[in-house]
């Protein structure tokens, strides 16, 4: 089974509960998700190689670590997935970002995929796959299931929130992903959305409803 993170951080609690507001506007909301997505990133990434660097200091020679030069690729879940994209380019510049587009049928509930463009060396890549919300973890299952047949096998899964349902399901369908959250809600409602939640992701970033 791979790694399950649930950040309890201070600073990644506090703006969780600022996003989950109602009274919480489309700029801020953006802005939130994006520094909680830094945040998050943060720790997975805790685990880069690293390799030996020669550096020298106004005072004198030493041995410091840079990171081993293992290539990234983000790949944000469209809609909502995006929002999270600025904040992991900021601690990972040289990522190359792919796009994967899946809306959720609204009656079934079932992923419906539309677009797919990944970077052409995705299997050569450590990919991180972003979404905010991880509801009955079908848009995240089959957004991975996509990239491992285009042959990326180092996949990690980044989310704001998930329930329990959806973190069941995505830790069962793809057991090597390690998968990073802020916070693992109460349940699903009648209509599949998490409780409590912060509504629709891809409608409070962009302001469509
Ligand atoms: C939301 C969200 C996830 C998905 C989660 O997207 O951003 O992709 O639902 O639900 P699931 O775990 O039950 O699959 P949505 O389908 O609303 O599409 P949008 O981002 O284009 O609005
Ligand atoms: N998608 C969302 O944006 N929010 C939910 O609560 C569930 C799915």
């Amino acid at each position: 089974m791979g790694k399950i993170v649930v950040m309890d951080h201070p600073l990644i609690q506090h703006k969780l509960s600022i996003l989950r507001d109602v009274n919480t506007g489309s700029k801020e909301f953006r802005s939130l998700i994006s520094e909680i997505a830094n945040l998050i990133c943060y720790e997975a990434t805790r685990d880069l190689p690293l390799e030996d660097v020669e550096v020298e200091t106004p005072i004198c020679k030493m041995t410091g670590k840079t990171l081993a030069g293992k290539k990234v690729a983000i790949v944000p879940i469209l809609r909502a997935g995006l929002g999270m994209v600025e904040g992991m380019l900021a601690l990972l510049p040289s990522a190359k970002v792919g796009h994967i587009g899946l809306y959720r049928d609204p009656e079934t509930v079932q992923p419906v995929e539309y677009y797919c463009k990944l970077p052409l060396d995705i299997e050569h890549r450590d990919v991180f796959v972003v979404d905010p919300m991880l509801a009955t973890g079908g848009s995240a299952i089959d957004a991975i299931t996509q990239i491992k047949k285009r042959g990326a096998k180092h996949i990690k899964f980044l989310g704001i929130i998930a329930a329990p349902e959806g973190l069941d399901a995505l830790a069962k369908a793809h057991p090597d992903v390690d998968i990073f959250l802020a916070s693992l809600d109460e349940k699903l409602n009648d209509h599949c959305y998490i409780v409590p939640g912060l509504g629709d992701a891809g409608d409070r970033i962009f302001g469509t409803k």
